[in-house]
């Protein structure tokens, strides 16, 4: 059965795009079938992946006309990259900054990103979702349709700051709309080789434990460029740091089951 793991954090540009391209990357080369969601209306997943490409139908007519899930699946396969097998994309574009406003008033609203995935949950290991920065509708459909919230956290100094709101959020949902829903982890992003970094990593080990990957993603300008590409980083730079940590956290991941 798949895994459906939402990765969301409210603050914004703390590497949640970045890890569902590279982690859902690194887990489709050693085999695994992924699925990304792109539910930002940013569309930076999409992007990131593909480029500027606007995909019809997106996620958009998935959640707003019902439309057959299948309908909006891509597939990455583009026979030069063997890295790119595994791996289905659902798209989004600005379309989707409308949903949020058009949920609102919609029949059983938080439960729609969950009808979309039911009926393709099973042909995947991972199905990946991409949160906005934001606690709206969007990020409630995700958190309300996953398994697992995996949480970025970007090594600076107002880390921590939002992380009690987001952590609220996720407690409300699984108190109302989602129980199983669980915290896969709190993992730590763009470390630098600095004395605010680590104390950042150590302040989120002594609050969080045994919940923080012991993967720590380092900041690595390979990372930020790798999108304008349209590459994950194991396309763009598969020596890099950025590539070895995402690999090192795949492995992870997979070992914690
Ligand atoms: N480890 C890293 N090292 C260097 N740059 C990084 C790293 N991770 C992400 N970045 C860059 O930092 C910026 C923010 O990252 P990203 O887009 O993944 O964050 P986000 O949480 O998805 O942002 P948003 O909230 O806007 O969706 C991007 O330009 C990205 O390329
Ligand atoms: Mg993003």
């Amino acid at each position: 059965m798949g895994k459906i793991i939402a990765v969301a954090n409210q603050k914004g540009g703390v590497g949640k795009t970045t890890t569902v391209i590279n982690l859902g990357f690194a887990l489709g080369d050693l085999g695994k079938k992924v699925l990304l969601v792109d539910a930002d209306p940013q569309s930076n997943t999409t992007s990131g992946v593909i480029g500027k490409k606007d995909l019809r139908p997106s996620l958009y007519e998935g959640l707003i006309q019902d439309i057959d899930t299948k309908k909006i699946i891509y597939s990455l396969k583009d026979g030069r990259n063997t890295i790119r097998e595994n791996i289905d994309l659902i798209p989004s574009n600005i379309d989707l900054a409308g949903a949020e406003i058009e949920l609102v008033s919609s029949f059983l609203r938080e439960l729609r990103l969950k009808k979309v995935l039911e009926p393709i949950v099973e042909n995947y290991d991972y199905i990946f979702i991409d949160c906005p920065p934001s606690l709206g509708l969007l990020t409630v459909n995700a958190l309300t349709c996953a398994n697992y919230v995996l949480i970025p956290l970007q090594c600076e100094y107002y880390a921590l700051e939002g992380i009690s709101q987001l952590l609220k959020t996720i407690d409300l949902i699984k108190r109302s709309l989602n129980r199983d829903l669980e915290i896969l982890g709190i993992l730590l992003t763009m470390y630098g080789r600095t004395s605010l970094s680590q104390q950042i990593v150590d302040e989120t080990r002594r609050y969080f434990k045994n919940k923080v990957f012991k993967t720590i993603i380092p900041r690595n300008v390979r990372l930020s460029e790798a999108p304008s590409f349209s590459q994950s980083i194991f396309e763009y730079a598969p020596e890099s740091s950025g590539a070895i940590a995402y690999k090192e956290l795949a492995k992870e991941l997979i070992d914690h089951e």
